[in-house]
């Protein structure tokens, strides 16, 4: 194959001798598949800072709302839900590797009374939605190759948690090689090439190579809510948010908390060269992260939950846009003469899109100020924090209080059934044991 020689990958094809027709077949499906021009030019310019210099960056006021306006925007947003003009995109493609955990992230279990997994307890909230609105917001679930049939089993192996096989619709995301620091494509095996998931921003062109921004204009879709698996508390469609959106009159919406301390990591919501746009942790420098305002709070403080909305038509302009990669420095295992290689420190690269960077290509944005407690608790470390720990302590103080507020006298300890109450409604003049999981 001429195309690896020209960018000197021609290792690839190093076992090909010892190769079965079958084997050999997959692998030049596989190099086929692969765009080296992208991959040369992604490793190239891959040590570009991103100039993230104050007079480039500036902060991004969040609005936070009183409960009448709460109100307003609930029933707008409602509506907006009953009329079917919203879908809900779950990004899903990352494995549950730093939690330990084999399989797809959405499959764990972190711990609760009812057991149910990540993933069950989003579905909770489409139930306890449809509830509240009378219709089956569609939920569209991306995956990756390496975790799609683990996903599909664990929908399909719990009857799809009780909301209907044609209300959910999985699709994966692409993948792009890992790339050794010497710039070679790292193998998998002797013909495997080491592909993994291409970014959370990988969302719009799978969405539109599946032919689903399509599926969802027919259906008379809107606004998107697109939201990460990793929150277990995840106000999935929240209405308020809807309803928020839409009086923006605005094509990007985001959710953000605010930052617990600067050295928290997560990206935070603001603008870059007067566009807005987030910035990750690790491109914040130091001064900005500790800078304060005239109120000596963080100046910098939009922390991004990955609760996001875009306008349908917003989204279908994404499809085409050119966004950049990033790149993480990582341990990627490798194949050779001795098998695969595990790497026990970083060696190579892993290049992402993400979902994020479409934001610049809008004048403006709405942030909405939301409150931690009630809205986010992602599960990302084994333990510590960000971990199933400390979800399950913020999610039964949350139901806690619900149960309190509904007139129920009880400990810590008792989990609401999710799937019958959205946020804390319909939980009074039932028994405890009707509502409740101990
Ligand atoms: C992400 C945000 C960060 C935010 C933090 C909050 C991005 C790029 N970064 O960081 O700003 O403060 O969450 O918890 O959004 N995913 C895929 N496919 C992929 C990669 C990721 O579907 O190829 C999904 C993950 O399953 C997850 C979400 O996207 O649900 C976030 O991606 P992740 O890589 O975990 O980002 P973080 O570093 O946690």
């Amino acid at each position: 194959m001429k195309i690896l020689d020209k960018y000197n990958q021609s290792h690839l094809l190093a076992y090909k001798d010892q190769l079965t027709e079958e084997e050999i077949k997959k692998l030049e499906n596989q190099i086929k598949s692969i765009d080296f021009d992208l991959i040369q030019s992604i490793f190239d310019n891959k040590d570009k800072v991103i100039d993230t210099k104050d007079n480039l960056v500036a902060p991004l006021v969040a609005t936070k709302l009183n409960p009448q306006d709460k109100e307003h925007f609930f029933k707008k947003g409602l509506e907006s839900i009953k009329e079917g003009e919203v879908a809900v995109v779950l990004m899903a493609g990352g494995q549950g590797t730093r939690l330990g955990h084999q399989g797809p992230k959405g499959t764990y279990d972190i711990g609760l009374p009812s057991h149910k997994s990540l993933f069950h307890l989003q579905a909770d909230k489409f139930l306890s939605l449809r509830a509240l609105s009378g219709f089956s917001v569609k939920w569209y679930v991306m995956t990756s190759e390496d975790n799609h049939r683990e996903t599909v089993d664990h929908f399909e192996s719990s009857n799809y948690f009780n909301y209907g096989k044609e209300n959910i619709h999985f699709f994966k995301q692409d993948r792009l090689p890992l790339v050794l620091e010497n710039g070679q494509i790292a193998m998998k095996s002797s013909h495997e090439i080491n592909l993994a998931a291409n970014g959370n921003g990988g969302v719009f062109s799978s969405l539109h190579s599946n032919g689903l921004l399509e599926e969802m204009q027919s259906n008379g879709v809107k606004y998107v809510y697109l939201y990460g698996v990793d929150n277990a508390i995840a106000k999935i469609a929240d209405p308020v948010f809807v309803g928020f959106t839409i009086d923006s009159g605005l094509d990007v919406a985001s959710k953000s908390v605010d930052k617990e301390n600067p050295e928290e990591k997560v990206g935070v919501i603001c603008y870059r060269d007067h566009h807005p746009d987030i910035v990750e942790y690790s491109e914040l420098p130091e001064d900005m992260r500790y800078k304060l305002d005239d109120e000596g709070k963080l100046l910098y403080r939009n922390g991004n939950i990955v609760s996001h909305i875009f306008t349908l038509d917003f989204l279908m302009d994404c499809v085409d846009k050119e966004i950049p990669y990033h790149t993480a420095y990582k341990k990627v295992d490798t194949y050779s003469d001795n098998g695969l290689i595990k790497a026990d420190n970083p060696n190579g690269y892993k290049f992402e899109l993400f979902l994020f960077d479409v934001f610049k290509f809008t004048e403006d944005m709405a942030v909405l100020s939301v409150t931690r407690e009630e809205e986010f608790t992602p599960v990302k470390n084994k333990e510590g924090a960000d971990s199933p720990e400390t979800a399950r302590t913020m999610i039964l103080k949350t139901h806690h209080k619900w149960l309190t507020e509904a007139g129920f006298n009880c400990n810590l300890g008792y989990e609401v059934n999710t799937s019958i109450s959205y946020d804390g409604e319909n939980l009074s003049n039932k028994t405890l044991e009707n509502v409740t999981f101990k």
